[in-house]
């Protein structure tokens, strides 16, 4: 695991975006995964400067970590939204090579396995970025997820859900449950770029860097992996 610490939110989403941009560039025919939440904001709107100013997306396939249950594609709080809003919406990815996970599925438990499938068809992830919850959560994957899970039925905390309150109009609106890459897929991606910014990201961060490899704190599962970069800022490192 190699921690790299930036001033601020701004270095930290330049930094993800030149590690993108650099894998995309040596592999154009590549797997990509990709996040949501408000931490990889930045690094989206580099992504879509660098595309503008030449970097092909055209032969990547991108896989999302999670979705909510019961949210279709066009509401405003839907994950699938949020990535047409914030990137496929803005570079030259071809639509039929862009995952996320079913969200109105009939059947839930159908479509994280057809997920997973999917996933493995593609040839595993080669490049993820994630972000991180003050849980210490990574996707959707909230404290007690067994490390040996895959793409599955999540069920929200209540912290996860105040946390996130933000995109809804109520409280009463935020899902309660979502599908989620399991720590187990997160995991078998080739390489991981874990971001975090701000004071209250420390605990969870501090926890996952030095803490007990725990089901406990998701994100500590990371320490397990072969080729995994933390991007974080100083208000985020401050307790390492
Ligand atoms: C959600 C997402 C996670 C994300 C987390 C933190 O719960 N499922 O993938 O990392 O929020 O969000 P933010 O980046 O807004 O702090």
């Amino acid at each position: 695991m190699e921690i790299i610490i930036t001033k601020n939110y701004e270095e930290v989403s330049k930094k993800a975006a030149d590690i993108y941009k650099e894998h995309m560039e040596k592999q154009p025919q590549t797997v990509l995964g990709f996040a949501t939440g408000s931490t990889p904001l930045g690094m989206y709107e580099w992504l879509i400067k660098y595309h503008e100013a030449g970097l092909d997306f055209s032969k990547v396939t991108t896989f999302n970590l999670d979705e909510y249950i019961g949210l279709a594609g066009d509401h405003p709080a839907s994950y699938r939204y949020f990535m047409e809003e914030h990137l496929f919406g803005k570079v030259n990815v071809p639509k039929g090579s862009i995952h996320v996970p079913n969200g109105m599925a009939e059947n839930p438990d159908e479509e994280c396995q057809a997920y997973e499938e999917r996933i493995r068809k593609a040839g595993g992830i080669d490049l993820q970025v994630l972000g991180i919850g003050i849980n210490g959560h990574i996707g959707f994957n909230e404290p007690g997820t067994p490390f040996n899970t895959l793409t599955h039925v999540a069920e929200l905390t209540e912290s996860t859900r105040e946390a996130n309150a933000r995109f809804f109009s109520s409280m009463d609106e935020v899902p309660t449950h979502a599908i989620s890459m399991g720590i187990k897929s997160i995991m078998h991606a080739r390489r991981i770029i874990l971001l975090a910014n701000g004071e209250h990201k420390a605990e969870a961060v501090a926890a996952a860097v030095k803490g007990p490899i725990t089901p406990e704190l998701p994100a500590s599962v990371l320490q397990l992996h072969p080729n995994v970069q933390f991007i974080i800022d100083e208000a985020a490192g401050r307790l390492l």
